[in-house]
């Protein structure tokens, strides 16, 4: 018996939503479904909630000092989910994952120097690496019969130039690719080699699709060298939909390079921690019960998934889709059609009042290709897709 109604409708339009809020931004219009930005039209679970009421008995809401119990709620999870074990001291708070991208390169690079990243990628990689005057260095995916691969050939290439940092997306978004341990491996040997330290942004580590489990990048390998040149980021915000929270966490077991992270986020930003809310929510989904509530969901989204998939590829094969193995935002391409980048948009927006992720934001990569949320009920995501009709 499920414990848990994905199924329920819940009216988020006028609350605070950035997903229902900036559509006439994004967009042009606010007369369409929106399936653009990452974070669910689910309930944040009972438990989660319940967690914060409770804080708020007390009636004070002063700066916080981190406790055992939360630290010992994140080892426990990375363990009991990823078989990650990790230490007390590797953990440092930050607001999100994308702020840790920024510090990372803010730190660990110079000026005018490369960082590598491997297109179509999400889109805040790029802007937390150019707009610190640094410059994005391209390692491609390929794609092969729907599924993509990296490039070592290509990286190896780029890597002997000297690059010191590479943002590396596991699993991948857009293109929901749960990355294997042995390209893992492969990734972490050649950055070692080359003295490129790998951060791996786990984020959506908690939601694969039932049949894949996550590989964290930093126990792909047991060289301890190459182990030490590795940072995870990772968050409840994706899986727990608590992205408003703002509050993941740094996985650093290099001191040194710990001590030059913290000293951006501790002394020079002071945002060494993060909201109180945000730190009792972390405690309550790095659970037991967390763990119930999203392997329900991800048995969720994988029907939501087939749904749309064998949908599509009855009623619309000029829509192509791929092998997607994580990430509730599988990747769609539209090359099929008959219309130019710019006409998909306008007629995906305005005819079938559609919003999806414009794929180039990703990369050039993302050329008539778009990115779908399917993590909302499955008759909401069936009556959407149906627009595709429009086309
Ligand atoms: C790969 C990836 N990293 C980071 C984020 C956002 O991180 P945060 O909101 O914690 O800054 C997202 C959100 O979609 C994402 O897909």
């Amino acid at each position: 018996m499920k414990k848990y109604n994905f199924d329920l409708i819940i009216e988020r339009k006028n609350t605070d939503s950035l997903k229902y809020g900036a559509l006439q931004e994004i967009f042009g219009t606010t007369d369409l479904k929106p399936m653009w930005v990452a974070d669910m039209d689910f309930k944040t679970p009972d438990f989660i909630i319940d967690a914060i009421k409770e804080r708020l008995e007390h009636p004070i809401l002063g700066y916080h000092d981190y406790w055992e119990s939360y630290y010992d709620s994140i080892k426990w999870w990375t363990k009991n989910r990823h078989d990650f074990e990790i230490e007390k001291e590797w953990i440092c708070f930050s607001p999100g994952i994308v702020p840790a991208l920024g510090i990372c390169v803010s730190v660990y690079t110079e000026k005018g120097d490369d960082v590598l990243v491997q297109p179509p990628v999400y889109h805040p990689f790029y802007y937390a690496i150019e707009n610190q005057g640094r410059n994005v260095l391209s390692n491609p995916l390929i794609e092969k019969d729907g599924e993509f691969y990296m490039d070592f050939e290509d990286l190896e290439t780029k890597l002997k130039k000297g690059v010191k940092l590479m943002l590396l997306c596991n699993p991948h978004n857009p293109v929901g690719k749960r990355w294997e341990k042995e390209t893992l491996e492969k990734l972490a040997f050649l950055c070692n080699k080359y003295n490129c330290i790998l951060v791996s942004d786990e984020i959506h580590s908690d939601l694969t699709m039932p049949d894949f489990k996550h590989f964290p990048t930093a126990i792909s390998t047991t060289n301890e060298d190459e182990k030490a040149n590795i940072i995870t980021l990772m968050a409840p915000s994706k899986t727990f939909n608590i992205a408003g929270l703002a509050t993941s966490e740094v996985i650093i077991p290099n001191p040194d390079l710990m001590k030059k992270f913290f000293h951006q986020i501790g002394d020079v930003l002071h945002m060494y921690t993060g909201n109180t809310l945000g730190a009792y929510a972390l405690e309550a989904a790095y659970s037991p019960m967390g763990g119930v509530w999203v392997d329900e969901l991800r048995d969720y989204l994988q029907e939501n998934l087939k749904a749309m998939n064998d949908y599509l590829h009855s009623n619309f094969p000029k829509i192509r889709t791929y092998k997607h193995e994580a990430t509730y935002l599988p990747w769609l391409d539209f090359s099929a059609y008959d219309l130019t980048h710019k006409e998909l948009l306008r007629k995906l927006a305005f005819d079938c009042k559609l919003g999806l992720n414009d794929g180039t934001i990703f990369g050039k990569e993302g050329e008539n290709k778009m990115r779908i949320n399917i993590a909302l009920p499955k008759s909401e995501l069936m009556k959407a897709i149906e627009h595709f009709k429009h086309l």
